[in-house]
């Protein structure tokens, strides 16, 4: 695992921006894992950039989100169909038919994990996933406990996620209890993996994640296993 101490939140954003558009560029039908959340919006604000100044285009690229609420609807403003939609689609080359986000509102939803899975697999894997880190280690919505074996599967969110995330929503009553999300076996498959890491409020998960120890308890350890993974942290969470 290689260990990238950034500035700040821009400097980590432009750092991660540089690798993916060296990656697109030189495979412009790359496969990106993509992340929602607050981590990676300085990270969109940049590849947006990069389009805009004609240093990089997304015409081939596929993409993959790594989660989705269960029950909202693509037109659900707390929904990660909308999320990518507003941050990052509406200003980029991608096509539609490229752009891959698990259906939270599937009338089967094991069939729609199931589908997802294939989807990814078809497109020859991903070749380069974002991530970001919960508080409690998970990475997509891979919980503590999430057995390191596990493929795209529906989730209950821990009550410390749904709280996290409640500050996207009116009240906590209305943030979902349940996801889909990309498993854990799905994501270490990943030719190459970038872990975004901002603020303090990530300093303990960080903590753990360098302390080294792989379990189950703490999701994210599992990346020291994986032989192409990069951590992007700024000197915030450091510090
Ligand atoms: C979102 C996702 C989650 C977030 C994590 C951190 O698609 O997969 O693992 O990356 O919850 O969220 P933020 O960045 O909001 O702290």
């Amino acid at each position: 695992m290689q260990i990238i101490e950034a500035e700040n939140y821009e400097d980590m954003s432009r750092i991660a921006g540089q690798i993916i558009a060296r990656e697109i560029n030189s495979k412009p039908d790359t496969a990106l894992g993509l992340a929602t959340g607050s981590t990676p919006l300085g990270l969109y604000t940049e590849l947006v950039k990069l389009y805009e100044e004609k240093r990089l285009s997304f015409q081939h690229t596929i993409t993959f989100n790594l989660d989705e609420y269960v029950g909202l609807p693509a037109s659900d403003s707390n929904s990660y169909h909308y999320f990518m939609k507003k941050h990052f689609f509406q200003y980029i080359d991608l096509k539609e038919e490229n752009r891959h986000i698990p259906n939270g509102m599937a009338e089967n939803l094991q069939e729609e994990c199931k589908k997802y899975e294939r989807l990814i697999e078809k497109s020859g894997g991903i070749d380069l996933q974002i991530l970001g880190i919960g508080g409690n280690g998970h990475i997509g919505f891979n919980e503590p406990g999430t057995p390191f074996s596990a493929q795209t599967h529906i989730i209950c969110l821990d009550q410390s996620t749904r709280e996290a995330n409640a500050r996207f929503f009116p009240t906590m009553e209305q943030v979902p209890a349940k996801a889909i999300t990309v498993g854990i076996e799905t994501i270490m498959r990943s030719k190459q993996i970038i872990l975004l890491i901002s603020g303090k409020t990530k300093y303990n998960a960080y903590k753990r994640l360098l302390d080294g120890e792989i379990t189950e308890t703490f999701p994210a350890s599992i990346l020291h296993k994986h032989d192409n993974c990069t951590v992007i942290v700024d000197k915030e969470t450091v510090c």
